[in-house]
């Protein structure tokens, strides 16, 4: 794999590194036997196919196939590339990494996503530089106090001012060295519109650095200190900041999250910092979008439960319309608060503290009971009431999928309308075909226009019938990683030849090449594997607990021999020509009769075929 890390730090830091450990900062785990489960952080499930081997430090989902070491689950779990996610656990251990000087070519190898990391970070401390030293940012200082925000608050979230300049920041990064079209690239600067060069995006501005479950920089946020607009200015989407994908502060609130099971969920940076600064640190902000699936699966890993906090009725409502399906289908249990008029969560903490405010979550609705509830305040219990209840309610059901969820929210409704459980049924039917047919349309056109960034496959891409076709040849590999007595006889026989499935084909060679040893030589061995789909089938095979023995071993070796004629027909063809080079007649004639053979066993099996269909 290309890095300049060496290998035997790569074996110190994948010593040093519990892949448990490491997982569970992500996933719910429960031992089971000799290993763990949890609900899988890569696709939408509600029963736990996601396990973690201790012993050979290695994960794999039985549900969408996904695999690999430690080093691997970081990569996928945090979008990092694989240096990051060595240098990530490195700096966690306290292992030193030697930090070249940076020749041409080894600036080439760290990935661009390295380097935005670099240049965020970079541009965070400069600002948090300006609003903690100097006269600078004075008044942005007096700002934050005035709204109650501590010192030890703005140092926790590397809170910053970006001083009244066109070039401050610009200036000092290239002081830095850092390239301007990486500068422009990480949505810090703008090129001038009569291409002269360019100016710093966050002017006198309030600072509000983001960082990603891994702690790197990953954009920004800034609010001006008056009532001038825009109030907020965010970074652009860029290969590091996709809004979609982050929660604010959710780094910091992990912990507290795990402990208590519970996530709030606030929709402003103010609101997220008062309520942390207050002990309620298991919070997290939405960055001005809507809340996706891939915020749930974020949080998924380490809360139960989401309390979503509303500041106002229509916000609530829709975000719940748009929200429940979602949290259904990922198994987290989403509640709702609504706050008093004229709060958000930041100004009602400040006047009333944080009793009244775990009181009011308290009193939190389960959301599909939230919006039965707001539907019957808002229409009455009369029949056009009723109607319109439904009305209001049919698409929010029909989002949900997990049939029997629906049907006893369907049963509730009913229950409360005193309506016949059939008609709102009909009712919600109908929504469900309309919102089938949107989201084909949808699909349709993401398919068009595929997104950027797709690190989960459409579950029909999961490679799931190939996995059968392969059976034996899983067998043997999956022999080869989990009975190392049968690595010879594996060589002796040349079963590999036989292969037809080039991606066993190729882990088999690598085993034969590296063999493992023991149960972490795997983890090791999937360190030299750089491919992903790869690592996912080298996991599946080293997970899934099997008896072997000798003799059954040998029945899958010969069954794949035989079974497997037309590799064995080109190797014969093959053995063929260098026995005929080498004027070996005998030989020659020998094969002849082989290949006969297995001619004839091909075409009585293709007869076979033909027969069947
Ligand atoms: N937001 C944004 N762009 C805007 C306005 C808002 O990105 N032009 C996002 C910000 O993330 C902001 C959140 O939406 O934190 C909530 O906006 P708002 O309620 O207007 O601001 P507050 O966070 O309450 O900020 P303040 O208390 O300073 O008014
Ligand atoms: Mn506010």
């Amino acid at each position: 794999m290309a890095n300049f890390i060496p290998e035997d730090k790569i074996e110190e830091i994948k010593n040093a590194a519990d892949i448990v450990e490491v997982v569970s900062e992500y996933v719910l785990l429960k031992k089971t036997g000799r290993n763990y489960n949890g609900l899988c952080p890569f696709h939408s499930e509600k029963t736990p196919s996601f396990t973690v081997s201790p012993e050979k430090q290695i994960f794999h989902c039985f549900g969408c196939n996904t695999g690999g070491n430690v080093f691997s689950f970081l990569m996928k779990q945090d979008g990092l590339s694989f240096p990051e996610s060595v240098r990530f656990l490195a700096r966690r251990h306290g292992i030193d990494l030697p930090r070249p000087e940076m020749t041409g070519k080894m600036r080439q190898q760290i990935t661009e996503k390295e380097q935005l990391f670099k240049v965020n970070r970079y541009a965070m401390d400069f600002f948090h530089g300006k609003l903690v030293d100097g006269s600078q940012g004075e008044k942005a200082m007096a700002y934050l106090k005035r709204r109650g925000f501590s010192r030890k608050i703005i140092d926790t979230f590397h809170l910053g001012y970006a001083p009244d300049a066109w070039d401050g920041l610009l200036n000092f990064l290239r002081h830095k060295h850092a390239p301007v079209g990486l500068i422009e690239k990480a949505g810090l600067i703008i090129a001038r519109k009569d291409s002269s060069g360019f100016y710093d995006r966050f002017r006198n501005r309030i600072i509000f650095p983001i960082l990603n479950m891994s702690r790197q920089t990953v954009g920004f946020g800034g609010r001006v200190m008056d009532d001038s607009l825009p109030k907020y200015l965010n970074s652009p989407e860029t290969p590091v900041y996709n809004k979609r994908r982050l929660l604010y502060g959710l780094y910091a609130a992990r912990n507290k999250c795990r402990e208590a099971g519970a996530v709030h969920i606030v929709e402003g940076y103010f609101d997220q910092l008062a309520l942390y600064q207050r002990g309620v640190e298991n919070t997290a902000a939405t960055l001005g979008t809507a809340l996706t699936p891939e915020h749930i699966h974020l949080m998924k890993g380490f809360v139960k439960k989401a309390i979503l906090i509303f500041d106002s009725d229509e916000a609530g409502i829709k975000a719940s319309e748009r929200s429940v399906g979602m949290f259904v289908r990922e198994g987290v249990d989403a509640h709702v608060v609504m706050l008093p008029k004229g709060h958000d969560p930041d100004s009602f903490i400040s006047e009333f503290g944080p009793e009244a405010f775990y009181k009011l979550t308290e009193s939190a609705l389960e959301v599909m009971s939230f919006l039965m509830l707001t539907a019957e305040k808002k229409h009455g219990l009369t029949v056009s009431g009723k109607l319109a209840i439904l009305e209001d309610l049919r698409r929010p059901l029909a989002s949900i999928d997990d049939a029997s969820a629906r049907r006893l929210y369907i049963k509730e409704l009913s229950e409360r309308l005193g309506i016949d459980e059939v008609a709102v049924l009909e009712k919600v039917r109908e929504a469900g075909a309309a919102l089938k047919k949107e989201r084909e349309i949808q699909a349709r056109r993401a398919n068009r226009f595929p997104p950027a960034d797709q690190s989960m496959p459409p579950p029909e891409a999961f490679p799931r019938k190939k996995q059968t076709e392969n059976r034996l040849e899983q067998q043997v590999v999956s022999m080869m990683l989990q009975f190392p007595e049968m690595l010879t006889e594996i060589q002796n026989t040349n079963v590999l030849d036989y292969f037809m499935d080039e991606m066993l084909l190729f882990i088999g060679k690598l085993i034969l090449e590296h063999p493992p040893g023991n149960e972490k030589g795997i983890s090791k061995l999937m360190s030299m594997v750089d491919d992903a789909e790869k690592r996912n089938i080298l996991a599946s095979l080293s997970i899934k607990e099997e008896m072997w023995n000798l003799r059954d071993c040998r029945k899958i070796i010969s069954k794949l021999i035989n079974h497997s004629p037309r590799r064995h027909e080109i190797s014969l063809k093959a053995q063929i020509s260098a026995a005929e080079r080498e004027n070996n007649q005998d030989l020659v004639l020998k094969l002849l009769g082989e290949l006969q053979e297995i001619t004839v066993l091909n075409r009585k099996q293709m007869d076979d075929v033909l027969r069947e269909q």
